[in-house]
């Protein structure tokens, strides 16, 4: 199984006049170009869609990701309004229809996909309350030897001094990890957030961090060697529990990843 992920877009409205909203709208526009020549089997996209979270702003992406060939699966930033992302996707039957959270688990695939909400209205930082860890441990439990790849917008951990206490309540982000810990079939939690590209050891499995499509937020990326290209990451599966990652720089003629990770 081979998953695109995609991540802070930060899309403006198609009528604005910032100099960004053009840029980000064909970063986007490349990369999705350049996922279709990868032909992956899902594309998970960690958040910070658009960057106010108007309906404007949606219906730009919804243009933009329309060309995708594979299935897209959503988790909210903390720039989503999530009313307005689960209008402009209600063709999306994995999303909720109501409720407070858009959480879910996808299960058509050879890897179970599990999104978990990580934002709450007006919040900049993540929140992983009781109702939600309890739905994360409960959906673990109902599949205990299936592997399961997690992805969530906030990472629940820091990165240097670049991204510090990145959740509201410090014992919810300690939470999330016994969670995961507790539930050996998690292969690895995808995020996004900070931008900037990042892989690491957590709660017994692996963490990685997209940078944003967005290359005028982007950090962390050897500009001279990207030059201005957007990044995405293509994630393979490998049997039953590995999976390496491959950083993918949109428009390389030369068709190879610049660096790969294995994951586990
Ligand atoms: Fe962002």
């Amino acid at each position: 199984m081979l998953i695109a992920q995609i991540s802070d877009t930060h899309i403006l409205p198609k009528e604005s006049d910032q100099p960004a909203a053009s840029l980000r709208a064909d970063c986007l526009r490349r990369a999705v170009a350049d996922i279709n020549g990868q032909k992956p089997d899902a594309v998970i996209f960690t958040g910070d869609t658009t960057q106010h979270g108007s309906p404007e702003e949606y219906a730009l992406l919804r243009e933009l990701l329309a060309p995708l060939d594979a299935p897209l699966y959503l988790v909210p930033g903390n720039r989503d309004n999530k009313d307005a992302l689960r209008t402009a996707f209600s063709d999306h039957p994995e999303l909720p229809d109501s409720g407070d959270f858009l959480h879910y688990t996808v299960e058509k695939h050879s890897v179970r996909l599990v999104a978990i909400d990580s934002t709450s209205p007006g919040e900049r930082k993540g929140r992983l309350c009781p109702l939600r860890q309890a739905w994360l441990d409960g959906v673990l439990s109902e599949q205990p030897d299936r592997p399961t790849l997690l992805f969530i917008h906030h990472p629940p951990f820091d990165v240097g001094d670049h991204y510090v206490g990145g959740y509201r309540r410090q014992e919810e982000s300690v939470a999330l990890a016994d969670i995961v810990s507790g539930h050996s079939q998690v292969i690895g939690l995808l995020c996004g957030h900070v931008h900037w590209p990042v892989e690491t050891r957590w709660a017994g499995t692996e963490a990685r961090i997209m940078p944003s499509i967005a290359v005028d937020v982007r950090k962390g990326v050897d500009e001279t060697e990207a030059n201005g290209r957007p990044i995405y990451f293509l994630h393979r599966l490998l049997g039953a529990t590995a999976i390496v990652s491959d950083t993918r720089m949109v428009d390389d003629q030369k068709g190879d990843s610049d660096f790969k990770c294995q994951v586990k």
